[in-house]
């Protein structure tokens, strides 16, 4: 385990290797942020966003939550959303679920969990949708797997439901959204492969919000 005061020295060691390969480093990221990337991930202290994908600083602009949740009604992922659609221009969102989540776990088991409860009832309204395909997998792990996978979908779908998607991509042709899940047993990216401009297409007869 990495000690407190530890940090602090190896935030000077960062400071000395990036200053090192360039000196004006950290006055060119003081001037603004340009990404090109929205990263919704867990809040899992083992699932990085930048570290896994490789990544600087600038590079992605970062929403972490437990279970990586799109809540409609959540002001703080709206909030990361609109602006990273409407201001920073993002060209890709990607939600990103990963294996093993305590989350999706805690979700498939009843049991009384505070205020996470209406929390993690989304992830049970993920499993209602998707009731008769998860009921079919007889193993409990590979069932398991499959709901943070359908966890993810579901949250891309919440994303595309936005104004400020529908609007931008309608206007600009981006961003576009991905579903990815992070294979926490080998630490391997597994592009969902979402076909993110059929469910566009599809969720517009109840969601859309730009009349074309
Ligand atoms: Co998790």
């Amino acid at each position: 385990m990495t000690s407190y005061e530890k940090i602090f020295e190896n935030n000077r060691q960062w400071i000395a290797q990036k200053t090192g390969s360039n000196r004006d480093f950290f006055a060119q990221l003081a001037k603004e942020q340009n990404p090109d990337y929205l990263y919704i991930g867990c809040s899992d202290s083992r699932v990085t966003a930048e570290e896994l994908m490789g990544l600087g600083p600038g590079e992605v602009f970062v929403h972490r939550n437990v279970a990586n949740l799109v809540n409609n009604v959540d002001l703080n992922v709206m909030a990361v959303l609109n602006y990273a659609i409407r201001h920073l221009k993002v060209k890709h969102i990607i939600v990103c679920g990963h294996y093993n989540c305590g989350g999706v776990k805690a979700a498939m088991n009843p049991q009384d969990l505070g205020i996470l409860n209406p929390w993690l009832r989304n992830i049970r309204d993920v499993y209602r949708f998707h009731k008769a395909e998860l009921n079919a997998i007889t193993d409990v792990h590979k069932r398991y797997d499959r709901l943070v996978e359908l966890n993810v979908y579901e949250q891309c779908t919440n994303i595309i439901k936005t104004a400020a998607l529908q609007l931008s991509y309608a206007a600009e042709g981006y961003p576009e959204v991905h579903g990815w899940v992070f294979d926490i047993r080998t630490g391997q990216i597994i592009d969902l492969e979402i076909d993110f401009k059929q469910i566009l297409k599809d969720i517009k007869d109840i969601y859309n919000i730009t009349a074309n």
